[in-house]
């Protein structure tokens, strides 16, 4: 796939849990959520009490900015990754289809969570390799 700028693109709880092995255990420590963009994870996780600060540059955007980026760029992810099924490997998500539907329930819880979890510090504008959070 090829696309000419980073893209707004985000993953559940359960993937992540998955993509990064993570016990239950890891869950409880607190944990700092580098570039997770639209991903639920954050909101997932401190729904369930848990403690989660994500970094981001996406989040110099409200959610109606992040929300268009999203419509806009979704098109172009499912169709590129369509024309390139042979390229993944389709065990846990079983299609296209499945894939893109997963992903928009979790850019979607994402941006139920936004504007709250911005007011209180969970989403936080900072692009790595700087990881300096001024808090005033
Ligand atoms: C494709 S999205 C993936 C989101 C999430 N990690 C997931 O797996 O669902 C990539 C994210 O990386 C973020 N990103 C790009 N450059 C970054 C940087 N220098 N520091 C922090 N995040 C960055 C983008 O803004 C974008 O939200």
């Amino acid at each position: 796939m090829e696309l000419a700028e980073v893209v707004p693109w985000g993953r559940g709880l359960s993937e992540y849990k998955a993509m990064f092995s993570l016990s239950d255990n890891d869950l409880k420590k607190s944990i700092l959520g580098c570039g997770d963009g639209p991903a639920s994870f954050n909101a997932e996780l401190s729904k369930s009490g848990h403690n989660i600060v994500s970094v981001d540059p996406i989040y110099q955007f409200n959610s109606k900015e992040i929300r268009s980026r999203i419509d806009e760029v979704y098109p172009q992810i499912m169709s590129q990754v369509a024309k390139n099924t042979e390229d993944y490997v389709w065990k846990n998500i079983a299609n296209v289809e499945a894939m893109g539907s997963a992903r928009m329930t979790a850019m979607q819880s994402f941006l139920a969570d936004y504007a709250q979890g911005k007011k209180s510090g969970r989403y936080i504008n900072v692009s790595l390799p700087t990881l300096i959070i001024i808090n005033l």
